[in-house]
């Protein structure tokens, strides 16, 4: 199967349109949430969420926390529905994310948040699902009917929600048009991911870092290598690969790196670009065979490692966007050049109900 003509594909390519389309959706909703979080004095949030919309929350988490100074907690549902804790959420915005709005364990901690003036608010693909229903709020991705296993563009939605909606706690409703250079930078992506896609496709497996805000593209392109392509990938923050984990890391082991130039703000770009250029030292001393996903190639000069270029964006909450397109892109031509179908894993459905 030529990995053109996947839904995958075709989905991910759709990223662009779908995030036009849930900013003026949306746009109402975004303030009264806004709203209810000052009047309720909300001063934290638990986010709940699976598989790839969980790692659309890591993402949430960093935008929050470093611009709104508001704590996020990755929730586990399992203290509801597997312990009966009976959470006590007074204060705390609960952010339920779900693509299908059908994750059963999410609703339980939505149903105990709601019953404690939380503000709760749930992100989803489907306006009638039994999520949006529950929860207070509902924020829609409203990407279309996403059929392949493999969830691409909803991602990229509800990463673009997770920022939109950490602009409005901070009064800020003005949409930026950044759909428009995602959407100008889909052949590039195309390109850049033709080379390492070949090299992957032998792989058994990787490591996949990155630090931040990005680290959330990390967990996602693991989890795409692993469903779409069966890679033993494995994502970690930088930071806590070097307590551990990086002794596995030998000659030839393929590692690989998300390095966003810019940091949420110009004063910390040189911290940041310290941080992942040490990465990429440190791995390249260990012998690692390094890729490395950016928009800052001229940092990356003469280190012996193959540079998957994107675009440049004002600053890493957008460099993200393009960090997603390569992970999925990437995963996709994998998997058809293994002889697999993306749109099709093994032993998985498009809606996994856990409890
Ligand atoms: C995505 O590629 C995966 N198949 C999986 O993580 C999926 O996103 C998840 O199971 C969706 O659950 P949800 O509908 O509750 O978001």
């Amino acid at each position: 199967m030529k990995y053109t003509e996947t839904l995958m594909w075709k989905e991910l390519n759709e990223a662009p349109a779908a995030i036009s389309a849930l900013k003026v959706y949306n746009a109402d909703v975004l303030k009264k949430i806004s709203h209810a979080v000052r009047e309720r004095e909300i001063n934290n949030v638990y986010t709940v969420a699976r598989g790839t919309s969980d790692h659309a929350m890591i993402y949430f988490k960093y935008l929050a926390e470093s611009f709104l100074g508001l704590p996020v907690a990755s929730g586990a549902p399992s203290a509801v529905t597997m312990y009966g804790s009976k959470m006590n959420f007074k204060n705390t915005l609960v952010l339920a994310c779900s693509q299908s709005g059908k994750a059963e364990d999410v609703m339980e901690v939505i149903k105990c948040a709601n019953g404690c003036g939380a503000v709760t608010v749930a992100i989803t693909n489907d306006e009638n699902s039994p999520l949006a229903k529950l929860a207070e709020f509902h924020l829609c991705c409203c990407a279309g009917e996403e059929k392949s296993v493999a969830a691409t563009k909803t991602f990229s939605c509800q990463l673009y929600i997770a920022r939109l909606l950490v602009n409005a706690l901070l009064g800020s409703f003005n949409f930026d048009e950044f759909e428009n250079s995602l959407n100008d930078a889909l052949p590039l992506i195309d390109k850049q991911t033709d080379a390492p896609a070949k090299d992957f496709m032998g792989a058994e497996d990787c490591f996949v870092l990155s630090r931040g805000v990005s680290a959330a593209i990390a967990f996602e392109c693991a989890l795409k290598l692993q469903e779409t392509s069966y890679i033993k990938a494995r994502a970690y923050h930088s930071s806590d690969f070097y307590h551990g984990p990086m002794a596995m890391v030998g000659e030839g082991t393929k590692v690989i790196l998300f390095a966003a130039k810019n940091s949420l703000e110009t004063s910390l770009n040189e911290i940041h670009r310290q941080d992942y250029l040490n990465c990429a030292l440190k791995m390249r001393e260990l012998g690692a065979k390094l890729y490395i996903v950016t928009d800052d190639k001229q940092s990356f000069t003469g280190l012996d490692a193959h540079i998957i270029e994107v675009p440049e964006a004002e600053d890493e909450s957008l460099t993200v966007f393009y960090f997603a397109l390569t992970a999925q892109m990437l995963a996709c031509k994998v998997s058809c050049g293994k002889g697999l179908n993306p749109d099709c894993p093994r032993a998985l459905k498009k809606v996994t109900i856990t409890k």
